[in-house]
């Protein structure tokens, strides 16, 4: 069945890699995480937000990720490791809901509440959840942009002074961080980037690793997570662009950053708008190529062939996760 998130993360620190955390919100996104986790020999957290329990189902989205398992078998893994995690929690009853019906993992995201409330919203909910071996993951800083419907104009970095009295008065399994990542396609504003003259392309400026290292050193060993680590591909933007659609200065977290990140305590990062861009770029290319298609399953299924394939590259070539099982 699904498992939870503590030994995953515990041989991902020992091992200077990373378990991916995707989104999905449908059953192609779905196939094509698992596809590409059976074929690398990744473990992999399939992650649903309360945006997709509102678009999807709770339940059906629940039945799909408990099918994965048997699914990842047929497809010839013999013990896939996967976990079905609550993204961004936004209240105790979610949470709890999520746990009642069967997700192994939840995030209470109380980032943007004082710090007090944080401590005993996510304190209740590690109470609840351990009683049901359910794993749980908090937030400390919050980031610039949208999370969990709330809007903040700027990053605010976790403090690394508050992280071991949150882990210890909430009993959390992991943490989320602040660093400079963001949710979303538009991560900088060009104004901030600079050119590199090589390839021509905008460079962001770099993430906080000094606030990353100083959570480190708090918390020798424990488990970091990483939201907003899309990295925007350029090639996908291109596509979309090129077939009609209009994405303007899209800027992601370049893939050197996160290979650094994954080599350290940062044991779970979290990528979505990759997948929706591999997406859209894919049926964009197909509709306007085949503009006489009306068969779903032929642009559903090269969109799925394309997020199969960003799964892979960040399975092995960005988080280092592969032949882990
Ligand atoms: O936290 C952000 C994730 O990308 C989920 O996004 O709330 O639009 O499903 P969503
Ligand atoms: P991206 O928007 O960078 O993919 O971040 C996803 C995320 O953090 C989900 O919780
Ligand atoms: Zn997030």
């Amino acid at each position: 069945g699904l498992v939870n998130t503590r030994e995953m993360f515990k041989k991902a620190i020992n091992g200077g890699y990373a378990i991916p955390a995707f989104n999905f919100n449908n059953m192609e996104q779905m196939q094509a995480i698992i596809q590409a986790a059976v074929e690398t020999k990744s473990p992999v957290i399939l992650q649903v937000s309360k945006g997709a329990r509102q678009y999807a189902n709770a339940t059906l989205l629940r039945y799909m990720a408990q099918g994965a398992v048997e699914y990842a078998k047929e497809l010839g893994c013999a013990n896939p490791q996967i976990v079905l995690h609550l993204d961004h929690g936004d209240t105790f009853e979610t949470c709890k809901s999520c746990i009642d019906s069967g997700f192994s993992s939840v995030m209470i995201d109380g980032s943007h509440l004082p710090y007090d409330e944080n401590v005993a919203l996510t304190k209740k909910v590690v109470e609840y959840a351990h009683q049901f071996d359910v794993t749980v993951e908090g937030e400390l800083g919050v980031l610039a942009g949208v999370e969990d419907d709330v809007v903040a104009e700027h990053h605010t970095y976790t403090r690394p002074e508050e992280v071991v009295d949150f882990v210890t008065k909430t009993g959390c399994d992991s943490l989320a961080i602040s660093i400079g990542t963001s949710h979303g396609a538009y991560k900088f504003k060009p104004e901030q980037c600079h050119v590199d003259p090589a390839t021509g392309r905008l460079v962001p400026p770099p993430l906080a690793f000094d606030v990353l290292d100083g959570v480190m050193k708090e918390l020798p060993g424990f488990p970091i997570v990483l939201h907003g680590s899309s990295s925007v591909p350029q090639e996908e933007v291109d596509t979309i662009n090129k077939y009609g659609g209009k994405l303007e200065a899209a800027i992601g977290i370049p893939e050197d950053e996160l290979r650094k990140a994954a080599k350290s305590a940062v044991c779970k990062i979290n990528i979505d708008s990759d997948s929706r861009l591999a997406m859209t770029a894919a049926v964009r290319k197909v509709f306007a190529e085949k503009p006489a298609e009306f068969d779903p399953r032929k642009y559903l299924g090269p969109a799925r062939d394309n997020m199969k394939k960003l799964y892979e590259h960040k399975i092995v070539n960005v988080l280092g996760s592969d032949n882990k099982l």
